[in-house]
Order: structure tokens, then C-alpha cells, then sequence
């Protein structure tokens, strides 16, 4: 639906496509927060940060399953367009569960598919989509740094800082979410939502009271 309205759009920048698309929002949508050129320019400064850390070096970007997919694919392609960034980077992945199907953490996190190669010596970034009450990255820091990595930092596209509930020191930060349930770029309500290209704000009667 995007692609056709947007080659029906004579000419214009992004904000005539995303008023374009607002017309025609998913259903349970009720409006577009942060659109998809906001997400490229923080992933492209959160890269510009990872690549002088890293420069001339190697690093692992751990994306964590199944949020962080599509800003660990796009971080790393952003960090591949720094000049004089890291000379390796690699990709490895991470499932844990908090959420389940509600809207509301169970503050109990669940491993649900582990890395496929090994973290001792390595640099690795761990790849958040979000981070909210930060159970969920506190036991990935735990976990990965049992692990006797060469170091450890991690970077959370979108922070909600009013919501934590315990202590974590996040190393690079894209945007601050708005306090909203928000889905989209890989956050989900029920499974739904991931694919959208935009953050995006759900309709109130979606969620359960
Ligand atoms: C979401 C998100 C983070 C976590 C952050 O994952 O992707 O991993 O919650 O929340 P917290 O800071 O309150 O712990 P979720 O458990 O919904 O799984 P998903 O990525 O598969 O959607």
C-alpha cells in the first residue's frame, strides 16, 4: 500500500508520503510517532558512536530475537557505511522472552534460543529494540558477561528511562520512546504490528483494560 501511493505522489519528501500513509493506517493504528527517516537518522547516529569505539577493530552485534531484527540488520548496515569504523563486524542473535502475549512484562525473562558461536574474547554490542523496565537487558548483560567477552556494551534504539525498574547502563541510545504502547520496526502487539516501517502509537480499545 505504501509503494503505490507513494508512485502516485508527484514529488515531495517523506512527510507527504507519511500523510499520504496516514490516511490508510493499519487497522488498530491510531497514529504514526516516530516515522521512518527519525529511525534511520538515530540508527545512523547510534552507528557513527559504534564505529569510533570500535575503530579499526572487531565487533559482534548481538540482536536480540525478535524486536531488535530489523535495527540490528539496519545498524549494521550503517556501520558499514562509516568510513575508518570497525574492520570486522560480525552478526549473532539472541532470543529471550519477557513479554510473552500481553502488553504488561512479566519481569521474568526467559532464554529462548541462545547465540550460535561463542562470546569469550570478543567485543560485542548487545541490539535492543526497546528498553522499558530493563529486565530484559539486565539479564543479557548478566548472562554475556559470564561469558568472558573482551567487552560488553549494548545499544537500545529506543529508551523509555521513566519506566525502569532496574539500574542499567545502556552505552549507546537512538531516541527516547514517547510513554505510549508503541508497535512497529519489530515491536509487536500479540505478534502483530513488527513488519510496520514507522513506530507507531496503538488505537486504546486494542489493549485489554
Ligand atoms: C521486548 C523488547 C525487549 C524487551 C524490553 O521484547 O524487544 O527485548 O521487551 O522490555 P524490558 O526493558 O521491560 O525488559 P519481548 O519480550 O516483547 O519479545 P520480542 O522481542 O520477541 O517481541
Amino acid at each position: 500500500m505504501l509503494t503505490s501511493l507513494r508512485s502516485k505522489r508527484p514529488q515531495g519528501g517523506e512527510a507527504a508520503a507519511i500523510t499520504l500513509h496516514a490516511l490508510n493506517l493499519p487497522p488498530g493504528i491510531e497514529e504514526i510517532i516516530i516515522t521512518p527517516g527519525e529511525l534511520a537518522k538515530a540508527i545512523r547516529r547510534m552507528a557513527r558512536a559504534i564505529a569510533r569505539d570500535y575503530a579499526g577493530g572487531q565487533v559482534v552485534l548481538v540482536g536480540v530475537l525478535k524486536g531488535a531484527v530489523f535495527v540490528t540488520a539496519d545498524l549494521a548496515r550503517a556501520l558499514a557505511e562509516v568510513p575508518d569504523g570497525p574492520t570486522d563486524v560480525q552478526l549473532d542473535f539472541i532470543g529471550v522472552s519477557s513479554y510473552g502475549n500481553s502488553h504488561r512484562s512479566s519481569g521474568e525473562v526467559r532464554l529462548v534460543q541462545d547465540t550460535s558461536h561463542a562470546m569469550e574474547g570478543r567485543h560485542i554490542v548487545i541490539v535492543e529494540d526497546i528498553i522499558d523496565n530493563g529486565h530484559t537487558l539486565h539479564y543479557l548483560l548478566a548472562m554475556l558477561g559470564n561469558r568472558k567477552p573482551a567487552s560488553l556494551r549494548a545499544a537500545v534504539l529506543l529508551d523509555k528511562p521513566y519506566r525502569r525498574a532496574v539500574d542499567v547502563h545502556v552505552d549507546y541510545i537512538g531516541l527516547t520512546c514517547p510513554d505510549e504502547f508503541v508497535v512497529g520496526y519489530g515491536l509487536d502487539y500479540q505478534e502483530r504490528y513488527r513488519t510496520l516501517p514507522y513506530l507507531a502509537k496503538l488505537r486504546p480499545d486494542v489493549l485489554p483494560a
